[in-house]
């Protein structure tokens, strides 16, 4: 299976980005990956709502809001408002995961968990059940905070790891693994073997010259599977 691929924002020109997105639209990107943080929950600040809100005039690719907040609840009704489709929150600052997950659905996006290279996948447990209220797995195979970042070992093995509880406990593809940090072409491949449906991509497209040849070339990573 082809994987979707979803650039980070981040991780481009932000003094250009409408540009930026415009030309990763053309270049063939499935989603749109807009990487939310506070300065608590991480060690650095990007943007939010208004930054959003205006992109949304640009293109028409969905957008994927990854919230690295502390205070995920806060803001969920804005985001449907300024035109998310899918949103991840962090397991790690979620306390009453279901109801967040539950508002997210009725606000009429697609509800994600992000997850830590370094929280236990047992922290998945409570929705990892035929009547999960999740939509998507946001697997980081970094910890989050920057793009550019070295990926961290154990992170295929984490994706497999996901893939065979989901199959397991909620049946095969009912919900999808994104993964995020440090997804190259050069390891795409691995990553879609192991079970990642999503490819968030931010680097590994920004540095290369050509972006519709690199979008491809992630893309292909899966075609043979
Ligand atoms: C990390 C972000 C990522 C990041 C990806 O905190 O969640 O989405 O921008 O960038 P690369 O692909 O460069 O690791
Ligand atoms: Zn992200």
């Amino acid at each position: 299976m082809q994987p979707l691929v979803a650039p980070s924002l981040l991780a481009f020109d932000l003094s250009r980005m409408a540009d930026e997105v415009r030309a990763l639209e053309a270049a063939g990107a499935d989603v749109l990956h807009l990487d939310v943080m506070d300065g608590h929950f991480v060690p650095n600040l990007t943007f939010g709502l208004p930054v959003i809100e205006a992109l949304r005039k640009v293109t028409k690719l969905p957008f994927d809001a990854h919230l690295m907040v502390t205070n995920p609840d806060q803001h969920l009704e804005q985001y449907a408002r300024v035109g998310c489709n899918w949103l991840s929150v962090h397991v790690e600052v979620c306390p009453h995961l279901h109801r967040t997950l539950a508002h997210i659905r009725e606000l009429g996006m697609k509800a994600g968990v992000a997850i830590n290279p370094g929280t236990s996948l047992s922290a998945l447990d409570a929705i990892l059940a035929p009547d999960s209220p999740a939509d998507f797995v946001l697997m980081m195979t970094v910890n989050p905070g920057f793009a550019g970042q070295k990926f961290v070992g154990g992170g295929m093995e984490r994706i497999a790891k996901l893939r065979t509880l989901i199959g397991e406990r909620v049946g095969s593809g009912k919900i999808k693994i994104e993964v995020d940090g440090s997804l190259k072409v050069e390891n795409a491949g691995q990553a879609v073997a192991a079970g990642a449906e999503v490819l968030v991509v931010g680097s590994g497209i920004a540095a290369t010259k050509d972006w519709k040849a690199t979008i491809s070339a992630i893309k292909a990573t899966g075609a043979s599977r």
